[in-house]
């Protein structure tokens, strides 16, 4: 194993992904340090990784620039995850663009100034808004529609702005639907993949809204925390790169995989409904190249992982 004896600053890393990135960046040999201000975090995840050797967790909010500036101290690299999601940037739209623009600004400007050799940043598919055509391409049109989008794409520019100043190194990542254990039930796509395992562990069929055409790419988190890793030990600068699978799941295929998962001997209902379709299809040509990165768990594989956690954690009935 490689033994880095550098530390990289994790924000937002007791998160859902950060738990998982730190893990991967331990098993590079990189010290973990984690800035996060415990906002929306797991406790009993927290709690298990600050007892892991080589993680330090530093409780602070990436808002405030002498936080950042205390926890940057000794870096050598950093990964930016620290966010709040899409759906509260729509209800609290000043909240959003503070922590997601202004904090991911804090977080730059630290690194850049400390001389901070390396930056990973989590950016996300939302900044294509609905492509007109698939897949996805990074040199397609970005076209935000939230302020949470919006604050996304900006930290991608401001990557460069930073780069042009100081010896900092980038990448972006644009996750696309992130799905395993641990994923929190407040985004839409995991809210349904749990509605359909609810129902299901009651014995009832899922019920889907409309055709169920609307489609995802799921990309499992293990294969995300790795691609995290891969981007921070790589060489490659100054690039954005999508981070799915290339292959789009509809939520009427979601439910009869989820169905296949259980093992329940139910078919979906359709609820006739006008449902805006929208759908989403990673091209990962450019990461394949720059970073030799594939994803390894297909949705199967993934949704089964997910069923064994949530029985195993009893959050399934
Ligand atoms: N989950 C997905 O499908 C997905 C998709 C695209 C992009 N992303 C991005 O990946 C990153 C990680 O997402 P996640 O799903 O793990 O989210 P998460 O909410 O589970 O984790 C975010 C972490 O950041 C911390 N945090 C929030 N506000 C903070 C602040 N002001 N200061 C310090 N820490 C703060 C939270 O406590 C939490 O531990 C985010 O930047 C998110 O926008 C996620």
């Amino acid at each position: 194993m490689k033994k880095h004896d550098s530390t990289v600053l994790v924000t937002g890393g007791l998160g859902y992904i950060g738990s998982h990135v730190t893990h991967d960046l331990l098993a590079r040999g990189w010290r973990v340090r984690i800035l996060d201000n415990y906002y929306r975090c797991d406790r009993a995840v927290a709690a298990s990784l600050a007892k892991l050797d080589d993680v330090e967790v530093i409780e602070g909010d990436v808002r405030y620039a002498n936080a950042v500036e205390s926890a940057m101290q000794g870096v050598e690299a950093v990964v930016h995850l620290a966010a709040v999601c899409i759906n509260k940037s729509v209800s609290d739209p000043t909240e959003s663009l503070d922590v997601n623009l202004l904090g991911t600004q804090n977080v730059f400007d630290s690194a850049a100034r400390n001389s901070v050799h390396r930056i990973v940043y989590s950016s996300s598919a939302s900044v294509y808004g609905n492509p007109t055509s698939l897949p996805m391409r990074e040199t397609d049109k970005p076209a935000p529609i939230t302020p949470y989008c919006t604050a996304k794409l900006a930290g991608e520019h401001l990557l460069s702005f930073y780069a042009e100043r100081s010896k900092l190194s980038w990448l972006a990542l644009r996750f696309f639907n992130v799905y395993g254990p641990g994923q929190p039930t407040d985004a839409y796509y995991t809210s349904v993949v749990l509605t359909f395992l609810r129902r299901l562990a009651a014995g009832d069929a899922p019920i889907i809204d409309g055709r169920g055409e609307q489609s995802m790419d799921f990309v499992h988190v293990t294969d995300v925390a790795r691609s995290v890793g891969m981007a921070l030990d790589s060489t490659a600068t100054g690039e954005v790169l999508n981070v799915g699978t290339g292959t789009q799941t509809t939520v009427a295929q979601l439910a009869d995989q989820l169905i296949k998962a259980v093992g329940a001997d139910v078919q979906p209902v359709f609820r006739p409904r006008e449902v805006l379709v929208t759908q989403r299809e990673a091209s990962i040509e450019r990461i394949r190249e720059l970073l030799g990165w594939e994803p390894t768990i297909g949705l199967e594989e993934g949704l089964a992982s997910v069923v064994h956690h949530l029985k195993t954690t009893g959050e399934l009935g």
